[in-house]
């Protein structure tokens, strides 16, 4: 088959990395007889610097032509002055919104091989977990209304949370759905005892579990998930929740799969065109010196093979091939373990090639 991608590479180690997944998917394509066309296109820091606004028309246009879309990560120092349209996390945010990505898939598992650098203990983690985050994307306090004004004290500032019955319906029916392939059992995540726009969310929730045979939904206060995935990461499966919530759930999760160089997330609309990017940033200070950790981009690869495409052989191959690298001892630093040697980014991605 043919599939045309488009790469968004980003700042800092987004270009390595992005390079990375593409040596892979080129193998994977070699492999399994497709062909992959790769183009291209500006965001974040990247295209302001080249285009002054960070996300430029071509970009939306390339991406909405596509059939699906890899990217790095976008961010750094460089513009964190810039004013709030023009920073590069607003090209994230507004590519998001262009292709109605309003699911965000965050899968996070204890790999055996990487059990040792799990930061808890041993007690904890003994049965290993395997979760998924569902993160609602293009709602919530992240677009809500937001600006600066005169308030009771003096100049303030504020950002609005709000979700409609719709949004709410759209991300739950995605985790409802998830879960009946799984293990059946949501957690909705809120803050349900303070925000009404978490009432709405529990009550929209609990409607639609009804329609959803095998599948349990129990409420969770986002205060109290935060200590049960340190407490008890193996009590949960599928996670459901709000933009800003899975944002931070998100990375909470990733820190006790040992590193957040390993996380990789699909964001999904309606169809089958989505974005895959690891869940991680930019890390602008390791830019450039090829020591980033690719895997998180090359499982976003793998996650863009499986979902929009349709191919899981092809996906079930590059997961495999990063299991057998790992268990080899390939590492880059930040999971390296004693008596190991420390491979660069483009070293571990050979490795993981070799073995595909
Ligand atoms: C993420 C990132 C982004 C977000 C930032 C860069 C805007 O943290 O993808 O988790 O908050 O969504
Ligand atoms: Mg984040």
């Amino acid at each position: 088959m043919n599939y045309n991608i488009a790469l968004l590479k980003g700042d800092g180690i987004g270009p390595e990395i992005v390079d990375s997944a593409v040596a892979v998917l080129k193998k994977v394509a070699e492999k399994f007889g497709h062909t992959f066309n790769f183009t291209e296109y500006l965001i974040g820091g990247a295209a302001i610097d080249a285009a002054g606004v960070p996300l430029p028309q071509e970009t939306i246009d390339g991406c909405l032509a596509s059939d699906s879309v890899l990217l790095g990560a976008v961010g750094g120092p460089k513009w964190d002055t810039l004013p709030a349209d023009l920073r590069p996390e607003k090209g994230l945010l507004g590519i998001r919104a262009a292709m109605g990505l309003y699911t965000n898939l965050r899968p996070a598992k204890l790999y055996p091989a990487l059990a040792e650098r799990c930061p808890l203990r041993q007690e904890i983690v003994k049965d290993g977990f395997d979760l998924l985050i569902v993160r609602e994307l293009t709602g919530g306090i992240y677009f809500g209304d937001r600006g600066r004004r005169e308030g009771k004290y003096g100049p303030e500032a504020y950002d609005t949370e709000a979700y409609s019955v719709m949004e709410i319906e759209r991300i739950c029916r995605v985790a409802l759905s998830a879960a009946q392939k799984r293990t059946g059992k949501v957690i909705s995540v809120d803050k349900a005892n303070v925000l009404e726009t978490s009432r709405l969310w529990r009550e929209t929730v609990h409607r639609l579990a009804e329609e959803y045979d095998g599948v349990t939904v129990e409420d969770m206060l986002v205060d109290n998930t935060a200590q049960q995935l340190v407490k008890n990461p193996s009590q949960f499966d599928v996670l459901v929740t709000t933009n800003m919530f899975g944002d931070i759930l998100s990375d909470e999760a990733s820190q006790i799969t040992g590193s957040i160089g390993m996380l990789a997330s699909a964001s999904l609309g309606d169809g089958t065109r989505g974005l895959y990017e690891p869940i991680h940033g930019s890390a602008p200070s390791m830019g450039g010196q090829d020591k980033a950790n690719p895997i998180a981009t090359i499982l976003s690869g793998a996650m863009m093979l499986r979902y929009a495409f349709d191919l899981s052989a092809e996906a079930d191959a590059i997961e495999a091939a990063v299991d057998k690298a790992l268990n080899d001892g390939c590492r880059t630093y930040d999971i390296v373990a004693p008596g190991m040697k420390t491979l660069k980014c483009s070293e571990l991605t050979s490795e993981i090639i070799a073995r595909l």
